[in-house]
């Protein structure tokens, strides 16, 4: 029998609508809640991402600003429109659209961002507090992806959970998630060796390449009933294609997440419960002064 597809307009719809409600209290509290973008260049996939979490933003009442920046901007320049963003009591969350180009340092100008604002939990300070398991902000892909567990009751205790990927913003902060939820993680990156047999292994594989011509998740590579969510986004034959292949995937797995319409839509609404949660910290840091 095949398994569930994992439905992520509908997992994100439901988390919308909670922030939409969080969004109209803190709004009664006279604070409007607002997330500064800033996008640097002009990467198409890029800017179409940027472009929808602007429409999300508008559907909760979280109101936005839009920060283009030409691809050639020095990392002092850039440095200077972050310092005013933090400095700006009106903007609560701040998102740098990753990649950047070249000549600016990601991990240098994500630093810069207040964790307060820090609604990518990119920060050291957030990604730290991350580890200690007293994070307040997420990174939105990984928090989504814990969401979607939580809305189809799979329970994650003792499983062996495979992540395909060690990125700060996915894999990394997934694997203190995983943990603090007593999964076993293990973490793959392009150096491991054997990929197939420890994905014949897992209980659940989280996969994130993003590279059809490298590494396609295929039905031999897992086992009966696993769970498989894939964060992955790329172009496959003209079409828009995750890790894995779907359709055989969903033959033998008892969930599987279809690309699009998984877990992309789960990052979006993170990211507005995140701008809400940034919000009501500066109206308790204002009152705290
Ligand atoms: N680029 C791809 N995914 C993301 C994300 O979640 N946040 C940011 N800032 N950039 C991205």
């Amino acid at each position: 029998m095949a398994g569930t597809r994992i439905d992520g307009n509908e997992v994100a719809k439901s988390v919308k609508a909670r922030v939409k409600e969080a969004v109209a209290v803190i709004k009664g509290q006279g604070i409007s809640p607002c997330l500064a973008t800033i996008l640097v260049g002009d990467n198409p996939a890029s800017a179409t991402y940027v472009r929808n979490k602007h429409k999300a933003c508008e559907d909760v009442g979280i109101l936005t600003r839009d920060h283009k920046l030409d691809s050639s901007i020095t990392q002092g320049e850039f440095d200077r429109v972050i310092e005013e963003l933090n400095q700006d009591s009106l903007v609560h969350g701040i998102l740098v659209q990753l990649p950047l180009p070249a000549q600016l340092d990601e991990f240098a100008s994500t630093s810069r961002i207040s964790p307060l604002k820090d609604v990518d939990g990119l920060t050291p300070h957030n990604a730290g507090l991350l580890a200690a398991n007293k994070a307040v902000l997420v990174a939105c892909t990984p928090s989504g992806i814990m969401e979607i567990f939580e809305y189809y009751n799979i329970n994650l205790d003792g499983k062996n959970v495979v992540v395909i990927n060690r990125s700060s913003l996915v894999g990394k902060p997934l694997c203190h998630l995983l943990l603090e939820k007593n999964a076993t993680v293990i973490m793959c990156h392009s150096k491991t060796r054997n990929l197939a047999g420890v994905c014949q292994s897992a209980d659940v594989i989280i996969t994130a390449v993003g590279d059809r011509t490298r590494f396609t998740l295929t039905p031999e590579m897992i086992k009966e009933g696993a769970i498989v969510i894939d964060v992955a986004i790329s172009r496959f034959n003209d079409k828009l294609a995750g890790d894995a292949d779907y359709d055989g995937i969903i033959q033998k797995a008892s969930f599987a997440s279809p690309v699009p319409g998984g877990v992309g839509p789960m990052t979006v609404a993170m990211l507005l419960r995140n701008t809400v949660t940034a919000a009501s910290l500066s109206s308790q840091i204002g009152r705290q002064s």
